[in-house]
């Protein structure tokens, strides 16, 4: 099957070229100036270079393909550079579904992320509206709901190791965030990550599984753990113990009320805001669907790549 993926040089999208790939597909990426180097076996790969604004670049990289995955997205804007959860989740899906009905590219996947609604925070809403969207669509699609995403970043952006690497080998003790008064609870927002590869399993066996057409997949990894458990394990893999001290939400707010539009600050409110509302599914129904017996667990042995 030739499938266009959108978001294919990232790192979720590196491992779904691979996996796609290993399958016997053949991958066709739309690739961003300046990213050119950040695809996986490139001379396997069809490329078609342009942004996912420009409707030429995504006429190029969806004709003649059999499939499409929308892979993009973010999860900080940068208004002033026109980087919008707007533009990215919902305008840019959008054309590309028009694209897709237009050239006859009938199943098209699409990457949401657990816990989207149409009234959560801007990632939330975005991300609920494409799906909703595509739902509307005469499309045969799929959507995925992931929770954290883990795994070997590659050189790209993975939240275990930008915990390791920002709040683990700090000097400061790790922040265990409760809201309200007092610290009763604090750390213990819980999350159910899931392995990137058993996420890009799904995704690439999705393509040929006709049971999967209409259907919205809830992707977390075997194990919940709370937000301190998280910081114990990532902490652990790299050999350390970590020291852990309460932090009220309100005063994280109000520094990122004047910072989280800068790149140099680590969180942004709806991020703390998304931490804190925790993030857990069981997805012990798709796993067996999709024949993975055996998911990744979120433990040491797996976090090794945090100290690479
Ligand atoms: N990581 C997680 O924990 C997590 C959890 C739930 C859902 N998700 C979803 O999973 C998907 C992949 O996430 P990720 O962690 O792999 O993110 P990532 O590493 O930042 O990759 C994002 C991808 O989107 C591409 N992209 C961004 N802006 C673009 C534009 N204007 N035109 C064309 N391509 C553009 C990037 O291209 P460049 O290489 O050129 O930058 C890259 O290929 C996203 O939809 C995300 O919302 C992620």
């Amino acid at each position: 099957m030739r499938v266009a993926v959108l978001g294919g040089t990232g790192f979720v999208g590196g491992y779904i070229v691979e996996k796609l790939l290993e399958h016997g597909h053949e991958p066709v990426l739309l690739v961003r100036r300046g990213s050119e180097d950040r695809v996986a076996q490139p001379e396997r790969c069809w490329l078609a270079p342009g942004d996912v604004g420009d409707d030429d670049a995504v006429r190029d990289a969806l004709k003649d393909s059999d499939a499409v995955i929308y892979n993009i997205g973010i999860i900080r804007e940068f208004p002033q550079d026109g980087v919008t959860f707007q533009a990215l989740h919902v305008d840019g899906a959008r054309h590309t579904m028009d694209i897709a009905e237009a050239e006859g590219v009938k199943r098209f996947l699409l990457m949401s992320a657990n816990a989207v609604s149409a009234d959560g925070t801007g990632y939330q809403r975005t991300k609920y509206m494409a799906e909703e969207a595509l739902r509307a669509t005469n499309l045969e699609w799929t959507v995925f709901r992931p929770s954290l995403i883990f795994g070997d970043p590659r050189g790209r952006s993975e939240f275990a190791k930008q915990l390791y690497r920002d709040v683990i080998r700090s000097p400061l003790p790790a922040p265990l965030f409760y809201e309200g008064l007092l610290p009763v609870n604090a750390g213990s927002f819980r999350m159910s990550p899931i392995h990137v590869q058993d996420l890009a399993s799904v995704v690439v066996k999705s393509l040929t599984a006709a049971d999967a057409v209409g259907r919205t997949y809830p992707l977390c990894g075997p194990r919940t753990v709370e937000w301190r458990e998280i910081i114990r394990i990532i902490a652990g893999a790299a050999g350390l113990t970590k020291p852990m001290v309460p932090v009220p939400v309100w005063a994280v707010h109000v520094v990122a009320t004047f910072f989280d539009q800068f790149a140099f600050f680590p969180v942004t409110r709806d991020q703390l805001a998304m931490l804190l509302q925790g993030n857990t599914c069981d997805s012990t129904e798709v796993f067996e669907a999709f024949g993975i017996e055996a998911p990744v667990a979120f433990d040491e042995d797996a976090l090794q790549y945090v100290t690479l």
